[in-house]
């Protein structure tokens, strides 16, 4: 790879081609190829090799820069670089394309195949997972996100290369936001900003975060770059799209002309103190001059013992190790606190001992959001409160998924549309009403009622209750649901995908019996099964698996239907969703 001494002469390996002649021969060139679909975090990747974020990088790592990296925090030239950057194919891949060293082939964008760049391979090489969970994460410990990562999604086999830019990845959000590393350092230049204090960050940004780099842009006599990532995160982190508009509303509140922001798409792996030096080094590529790294720098959280992976300030002693080299200075910061006696935010080493603090941690705030409690000024800013309470409405604002199981002709449909016309009375949500017949008809007009169609249906069910549910509204799905297996799944499937911080499912099982269902059956329905003039029904002759575990029961033989309604009131009520 690169032998061009990183950083010391500001050298920037942007590898976008200039030339439309020559992008023009490697676009048909890239046409007669064998191809490999990027995953997001390959396109992540490239992104950054190819337009200099990851300078000196010029491709993905061989062999011996990897193994180089992995042991040393180096590259095999002992240029620092403290992650490896890799691109992983399976052998049968490899074999399927004839592909070996010298063999060229495209890179392509998974979403629309378009052509990114061209790979020359080097080398391809099989590695050891664990160890380079170990040395690269500390340990190998599937609690580490970057080690689930490496274990369930990374193939066998790494491919390593330089590679030709043809196009960088598509963007359809926020472009004006995105800047390379040329582009930026051109409007540090047109701004004659001389000191830039970068700084990284994955999460909303409130009042302490803006107190932390107005103090490090004081210290420093800096300009401040709010240098967000959006590309990958944290499992489980708040999108992108929200933090965005977080962040276009608290640079409203730096005097003007002293912050800017801009968008990082980068694909983060929570490696702490390796994770703090490789940030060091991008925000040095996009021509910051100074780099924030605060308390827990890129952590992962805890390990399955329940340990955190890394001391607090583990990133900022490797960081100081490499200082000399880094030619981008750190501002360290210890944990910004709040001194309610003063209104002002300080870090915690410089607050005088007794001075009483506060701080609202990020489990009470998303509780906040939650149950709509106030959120209190000196914590955040009310734009930035704004911003999350829409895309984090609290419970009564919430959509939810109520599943009502139960024999054919137990009530589940008169229950339903009553619970329809009260939810419609009620307000404040749309109301959708899934009933069995009308999903067999509009959704699934094609499947029949073995095990396996009845398991589909009640999956597509959970698929469109969790996109309404998602999206705000109440709904009502009425299906007989015989099997526990497929209520399970329909239960995972909504709460995984129903909602900004997991949706909400409950499971009513109409629990009236086989012979008053039959009894007051007048269409005769069950008459017919009886005879045998319908086979498969459920009850007669296919089961009804009593749910193990249901929220609630209910039994129209006993109750009336507005005693029922009643008690599903009171359980949504019971959970702030009324
Ligand atoms: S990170 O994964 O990107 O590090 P986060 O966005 O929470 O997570 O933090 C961004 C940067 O701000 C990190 O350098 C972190 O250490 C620092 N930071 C965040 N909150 C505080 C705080 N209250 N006090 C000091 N530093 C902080």
């Amino acid at each position: 790879m690169a032998n061009v001494p990183h950083g010391k002469d500001g050298i920037l390996k942007d590898l976008h081609v200039r030339d439309a002649g020559i992008r023009e021969s490697l676009l048909e060139e890239s046409n007669t190829l064998p191809d490999i679909a990027l995953t997001e975090r390959h396109l992540c990747d490239l992104e950054l090799i190819m337009n200099g974020g990851f300078s000196p990088l010029e491709g993905f790592m061989g062999q011996a820069d990897y193994e180089s990296v992995v042991e040393t925090l180096r590259l095999a030239d002992g240029t620092l670089f403290s992650m490896p950057i890799t691109l992983d194919i399976s052998s049968e891949r490899v074999a399927a394309l004839g592909l070996r060293a010298g063999s060229r082939v495209t890179l392509r964008d998974f979403r629309d195949e378009s052509p990114l760049a061209i790979l020359t391979v080097s080398d391809i090489y099989s590695f050891d997972k664990s160890n380079e969970a170990t040395k690269v994460f500390g340990a190998d410990d599937s609690a580490h996100p970057a080690v689930a990562f490496l274990h369930k999604e990374v193939k066998d086999r790494y491919i390593g290369g330089t590679v030709q830019a043809i196009n960088p990845p598509n963007h359809y959000d926020y472009i004006n936001l995105r800047y390379t590393p040329a582009e930026l350092r051109a409007y540090f230049k047109k701004l004659a900003w001389r000191q830039v204090v970068a700084f990284q960050t994955r999460n909303p940004m409130h009042r302490a975060h803006r107190e932390l780099t107005v103090r490090a842009a004081r210290n420093n006599q800096a300009n401040v770059l709010i240098h967000p990532v959006v590309g990958l995160t944290k499992p489980g982190d708040v999108d992108s799209f929200t933090r965005v508009r977080v962040y276009e509303a608290i640079i409203r509140t730096y005097p003007n002309g002293m912050a800017a922001l801009a968008l990082l798409p980068l694909a983060m792996r929570m490696g702490g103190p390796r994770e703090a030096v490789w940030h060091a080094i991008i925000r040095k590529n996009f021509g910051a001059t100074h780099f924030i790294v605060g308390r827990d720098h890129a952590g992962p959280g805890k390990n399955s013992q329940g340990v955190d992976f890394y001391g607090p300030y583990d990133a900022q002693e490797l960081v100081i190790k490499y200082k000399e080299e880094l030619n981008i200075t750190m501002v360290p910061f210890q944990m910004m606190t709040y001194l309610p006696g003063t209104d002002e935010y300080q870090p915690i080493d410089e607050v005088p001992k007794g001075t009483p603090t506060a701080d609202i941690s990020g489990t009470e705030l998303r509780k906040r959001l939650k149950n709509g409690a106030p959120i209190p000024n000196w914590f955040s800013y009310d734009e930035v409160v704004k911003v999350l309470r829409e895309s984090y409405p609290p419970r009564n604002k919430q959509g939810f998924t109520i599943m009502l199981t139960g024999l054919y002709n137990s009530g589940k449909d008169a229950i339903g549309r009553a619970l329809q016309t009260v939810f419609n009375q009620q307000g404040g949500r749309s109301v959708s009403l899934l009933l069995g017949e009308t999903v067999r008809s509009e959704l699934s007009s094609e499947l029949g009622f073995s095990h396996e169609d009845r398991h589909k249906n009640i999956l597509r069910i959970a698929y469109v209750a969790a996109e309404l549910s998602r999206a705000g509204a109440a709904v009502i799905a009425a299906p007989i649901a015989p099997f526990e297996a497929s209520r399970k799944a329909a239960e995972q499937y909504v709460v995984q995908n129903g909602g900004a911080g997991g949706g909400t499912f409950f499971l009513v099982h109409v629990a009236t019996p086989l012979e008053y269902c039959e009894k007051m059956d007048r269409k005769g329905v069950y008459a017919k099964a009886r005879r045998g003039e319908i086979k498969g029904f459920t009850g007669i002759d296919d089961p009804y698996e009593t749910p193990a575990k249901a929220d609630l029961t209910v039994d129209t033989s006993k109750q009336s239907i507005q005693e029922i309604v009643h008690r599903v009131v009171l359980m949504l009520e019971s959970t702030g969703l009324l």
